[in-house]
């Protein structure tokens, strides 16, 4: 099962990614949006991107002038039919995920590998809405933000998928450059599975009293060799989605350690969502390279 031609669905901060990488890495790549608009958005990204990591010598020009020969985009569905792997890095919607998936399945040819960069939806679900011999072909293909520098993929299996289709899976993911882990299909994975519960005891700990938000990061930071403590780490991921994902995992596994604390709600009511609003565990509005402490407990 060769993999040469990916298609990724989105073209927002994840799909533009993956598709870049992608090129890179040598396949040939399209990627699909929504809007013309929303194409440009997404290629002018990965332009900007590009030419960085030309500036840097990471890549020639000549090279910068080959991954867009491999790169092309569409608003359609049917340049997507022949690819042997489809990435999906669309809107955390299961509903609008679904539906595509079931689109592409009655497009695309038998051998082509589905694939999901949910962050917190089930596999699962989404691979019923697809063909019985398509649900042996569906896998998670989990990337981290910024997808060109990170080099971590977490390849999600569910239990019907086959090992042909996940070994090609992993073997893709070492393809792009990245270390593959493997992963059930179990909310979160295992990144996420470590690190809602992480950050959401931080906030109990700040609730408590235990330490003050500088503290508490830079304990985190110096005492444990972190890049960042985990206020700081809240507000660059966001507080909105940080808040969704420990409501999806508390749902799935119903366990305290999920649950999202009463202070990371009142904070998502009222927009403190980090470094996006402006606002999180640390203020970012006067100057944004040397944020103050919120004042919240
Ligand atoms: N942001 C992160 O750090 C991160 C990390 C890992 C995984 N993810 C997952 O990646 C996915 C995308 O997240 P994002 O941060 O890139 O979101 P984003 O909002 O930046 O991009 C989503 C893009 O999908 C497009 N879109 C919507 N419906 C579409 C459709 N039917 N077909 C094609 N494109 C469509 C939108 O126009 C938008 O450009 C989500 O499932 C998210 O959980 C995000």
């Amino acid at each position: 099962m060769e993999i040469r031609k990916v298609g990724v669905l989105g073209c927002g901060l994840m799909g533009a990614g993956i598709a870049q990488t992608a090129a890179t890495a040598g396949f040939d790549t399209v990627v699909r949006e929504v809007s013309e608009e929303a194409l440009k958005k997404g290629l002018a990204g990965i332009e900007k991107s590009l030419a960085k990591f030309a500036e840097k010598g990471t890549i020639t020009g000549e090279q910068q002038t080959e991954i867009r020969g491999r790169l092309s985009s569409t608003t359609d569905f049917e340049p997507l039919a022949d690819c042997d792997i489809i990435i999906e890095a669309i809107i955390e919607n299961l509903e609008v995920k679904r539906e595509t998936f079931k689109r592409l399945d009655e497009l695309c040819k038998p051998e082509t590998i589905f694939a999901s960069n949910t962050s917190s939806l089930s596999i699962t679900e989404m691979m019923t809405s697809t063909s019985s011999d398509r649900q042996q072909r569906f896998i998670g293909l989990h990337f981290f933000n910024p997808v060109p520098l990170m080099k971590l993929v977490e390849v999600v299996r569910t239990i019907l998928t086959s090992d042909e289709a996940y070994e090609a899976g992993v073997e893709f993911g070492s393809r792009l450059g990245k270390t593959p882990v493997r992963a059930g299909d179990k909310t979160g994975f295992i990144v996420n599975r470590l690190l809602v519960p992480y950050m959401l005891d931080a906030i109990r700990a700040l609730e408590e009293g235990v330490g003050s938000i500088t503290d508490i990061d830079n304990a985190m930071r110096l005492g444990c060799g972190y890049p960042m403590g985990p206020f700081t780490l809240g507000d660059f991921v966001g507080l909105d989605t940080t808040y969704y994902i420990a409501e999806i995992m508390f749902n799935e596994f119903r366990e305290k350690r999920f649950a999202p604390p009463p202070l990371l709600k009142r904070m998502v009511l009222a927009g403190l969502y980090g470094r996006k609003s402006g606002r999180g565990f640390y203020d970012y509005t006067a100057d944004p390279k040397n944020p103050v402490p919120m004042n919240l407990v």
